[in-house]
């Protein structure tokens, strides 16, 4: 079975792709190298042993996605993560934002409407609740008005999809809203590749760990939680994109008497800055320069999964802990330094 995977050069994508060869699917990818490297495609094809079909294409560019279904009808489901994802970009600009997040996910829905199969992943976020009210986050917490224009664009994303899916019976669709992804696939053959100075906590960490940056800048810890920082629930990258092949065979088996659904994926644990930091020192056996600074605008305090929809409905969990993920990426972070 055929599926497309767009944006699947990324850091999500690029792994969710390795998953869907391993459970062997034909595989299409289509990416516009805007926040990713063609190397991608060597690390996918010599962790698989199986080279995905890749189309250079903007999404952006309606006529050039029709003429894409045009030549590719056999499709049988469609991942979709190309989007622009950095929330501090987003602020500086909107417009880019909606074009690339919003026009796209319209036109790749309008052309999935006229084929046979019509299953649709969407690539959403737990950015969607902003601070919940209540921990763990469920998926009926209500989403929040948004923090961020990029925040703003997975919100609309989900309504656009929900809207079509009420008019088109034909259609299944399923919004996977992440935590916060982080690791690497554990050959190192593949991994995050932020562009400039990584705005996630993660990579900076193992910039810093590796000599890149001098010293990681802790975003407050004067928080109202144990150790006064900021909690996130940190999915291993490989955990997440074993959920994407699981979601897309309940569509293409039908299970599901609703046709959108909506799961967060997490891990359903917390953890603090500090303790990722912690983490980090622990797998690498190194201490990590950081000092504290002021308040970063925008963060919420706290945000990990309530799982049990997941766990139940997709009989997903996670199986990597927060130092297998930190291992991983530190792993990734020592071999692409080495070149
Ligand atoms: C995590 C924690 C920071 C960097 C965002 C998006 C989300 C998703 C993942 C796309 C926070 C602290 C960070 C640093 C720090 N993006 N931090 N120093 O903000 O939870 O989520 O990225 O899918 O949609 O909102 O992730 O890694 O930026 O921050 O102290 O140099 O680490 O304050 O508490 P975040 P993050």
């Amino acid at each position: 079975m055929k599926v497309l995977v767009t944006g699947g050069l990324g850091f999500i994508g690029s792994h969710t792709v390795v998953e869907l060869q391993n459970k062997g699917f034909e595989v299409v990818i289509i990416d516009n190298l805007s926040n990713s490297s063609i190397d991608v495609i060597e690390g996918i094809t010599k962790i698989t042993n199986k080279r995905p079909a890749f189309e250079k294409l903007d999404l952006r560019d309606k006529q050039s996605t029709d003429q894409f279904f045009e030549k590719h009808k056999d499709i049988t489901g469609v991942i979709h993560f190309a989007a622009s994802k950095a929330v501090g970009e987003s602020v500086k600009e909107p417009l880019m934002y909606y074009e690339n997040n919003i026009n796209t996910l319209v036109y790749m829905l309008q052309n999935l409407c006229q084929l046979d199969n019509k299953n649709f992943i969407f690539s959403s976020s737990c950015t969607v609740y902003g601070q919940a009210d209540k921990l763990p986050v469920t998926e009926s917490a209500p989403v929040k008005p948004a923090e961020s224009p990029y925040g703003n664009t997975k919100q609309i994303g989900e309504e656009i999809i929900r809207d079509t899916c009420k008019v088109n019976k034909d259609l299944n669709a399923i919004a996977l809203r992440y935590f916060n992804p982080i690791g690497a696939h554990p050959t190192s053959d593949i991994g995050e590749l932020p562009i400039g100075v990584p705005q996630n906590l993660v990579p900076y960490i193992t910039q810093t760990g590796i000599g890149m940056r001098d010293q990681l800048s802790v975003f407050g810890d004067d928080y109202p939680t144990e150790d006064g920082t900021c909690i996130r629930d940190y999915i291993h990258v490989v955990d997440l994109a074993k959920a994407h092949v699981i979601a897309l065979e309940r569509l293409i088996e039908n299970k599901s008497d609703s046709n959108y659904e909506v799961f967060n994926l997490g891990t359903g644990k917390g953890s603090s800055v500090l303790e990722v930091i912690q983490s980090f020192e622990k797998v690498s056996g190194q201490k990590l320069n950081y000092k504290i600074v002021d308040r970063r605008e925008g963060d919420v305090i706290a945000a990990y999964a309530d799982t049990t929809h997941a766990n139940k409905v997709l009989g997903w969990k996670t199986e990597s802990t927060l130092d297998d993920a930190m291992a991983s990426a530190w792993n990734w972070e020592k071999k692409i330094r080495k070149k």
